[in-house]
């Protein structure tokens, strides 16, 4: 391996979003503590301060809110387009392939109106999640887009059709403030170098989405409720993970590239896991988390990241393991939009160089040569 082997501590850039304090011991969004954010604001408040630097005040916040309600139905084109996908294909692919169709239907014609495309793409991704969602693995008609409410209420009525408990909406509101922004992660950064060839903001995000779903990225919530959820109670759990350690499996949901302590990010989710288990009086899948964390800590000091706990937190929500990741998708993309923005202000094209590893100069045989 060498010395940059997943750019493993290079500083690649600069950033005014977001930062991981020295030692990893907190996460600011444009100065402000995720814990604050977590404790007081609405998903809404955290996307504005993303994408336009400040906090909102009430009246930008209500207008912000609005327009993003407003801006939530998918186009005809695009769920038609849906529509047509086979039924089993991923909710990641279904959701890459309609931001990528989205871009051929309502191009972005110049940067100038980037801040709109940005809060398009940040209301209509669930509505067309849920559309490809509702219609093919339930055989349903799609639901309505659930206009007047912010993205976790929107979220949680087109999913389940009802208006959610207030602790559920919070908890998902938590859930998506979280995931909403983390500096230069893989699909950041990958959306930053399309950005930095100055192509349109839906190229950006396709290709962030196609990173996010990668297992070692966003793909971790969805793989590590697959190890959950066949565990039936804690000694099961215990012995999974002894299991999966001597095999050399990675148990998904632990480890992470800046944490190498606790990610502070879990210690803020997992209290909601632990609140939705006691309602739903849950007494396996929240008592099992704990003891896949107890023995990770034991025998990898290794800590759960954020998508250990937004597992079981998501399950108690109701909502299928397989819109774990696309979910991610819908909060990061606050994020991502806000570094595509701030990398056209760079304006540098992103190209690194390579250390060359392959064969010494030869000369060419020609094919007739070679027999
Ligand atoms: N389970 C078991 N062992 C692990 C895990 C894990 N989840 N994570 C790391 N390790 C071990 C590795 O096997 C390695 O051990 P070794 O030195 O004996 O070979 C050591 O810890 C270091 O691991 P690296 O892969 O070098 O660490 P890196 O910084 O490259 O990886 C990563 C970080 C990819 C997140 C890793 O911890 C991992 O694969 N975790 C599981 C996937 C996951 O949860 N991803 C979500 C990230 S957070 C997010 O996207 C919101």
């Amino acid at each position: 391996m060498s010395a940059g082997a997943g750019l493993a501590g290079v500083v690649a850039g600069e950033t005014a979003i977001s930062t991981v304090e020295a030692d990893g011991r907190g996460l600011r969004y444009r100065g402000y503590a995720i814990e604050d954010l977590a404790a007081h604001a609405r998903f809404e408040e955290v996307a504005f301060l993303l994408l336009y630097g400040e906090l909102p005040d009430r009246r930008a916040l209500a207008d912000f809110e609005a327009r993003t309600a407003r801006l939530r139905a998918p186009p005809a084109a695009v769920t038609a387009i849906l529509d047509a996908l086979p039924g089993g294909v991923h909710p990641m692919d279904a959701l890459r392939s309609a931001v990528s169709v989205l871009g051929a239907v309502e191009p972005e014609r110049g940067f100038e109106g980037q801040e709109a495309v940005a809060e398009r793409l940040l209301a209509v991704l669930p509505a067309l999640l849920l559309h490809w969602y509702t219609r093919i693995d339930t055989g349903i008609a799609p639901r309505s887009a659930a206009d007047g409410a912010g993205l976790a209420e929107a979220f949680l009525r087109m999913l389940h059709g009802r208006t959610p408990p207030p602790t559920h909406r919070r908890a998902l509101e938590v859930s998506l403030i979280l995931y909403a922004e983390h500096e230069f992660n893989a699909s950041t950064f990958a959306a930053r170098v399309t950005a930095s060839t100055r192509a349109d903001l839906h190229s950006c995000i396709t290709t962030a989405i196609g990173t996010l779903r990668g297992p070692l990225h966003g793909g971790a919530n969805e793989a590590a409720m697959a190890f959950l959820d066949p565990l039936a109670d804690p000694d099961a759990a215990e012995a999974a993970v002894l299991d999966a350690l001597r095999a050399h499996r990675r148990v998904m949901g632990f480890g992470h590239r800046v944490y190498r302590g606790e990610d502070p990010r879990s210690a803020l989710i997992k209290p909601w896991s632990r609140r939705l288990a006691a309602e739903a009086r849950d007494e396996r899948l929240f008592a099992v988390s704990e003891r896949v964390e107890a023995v990770m800590r034991r025998e990898k000091g290794l800590f759960p990241n954020l998508d250990f706990y937004s597992a079981s937190l998501y399950r108690f929500l109701g909502i299928p393991t397989a819109l774990y990741t696309p979910l991610f998708a819908c909060a990061r993309m606050a994020g991502w939009a806000a570094h595509v923005i701030e990398q056209r202000r760079v304006g540098r094209l992103i190209r690194p160089l390579a250390r060359y590893t392959g064969p010494a100069p030869r000369p060419y045989v020609p094919l007739e040569a070679r027999g």
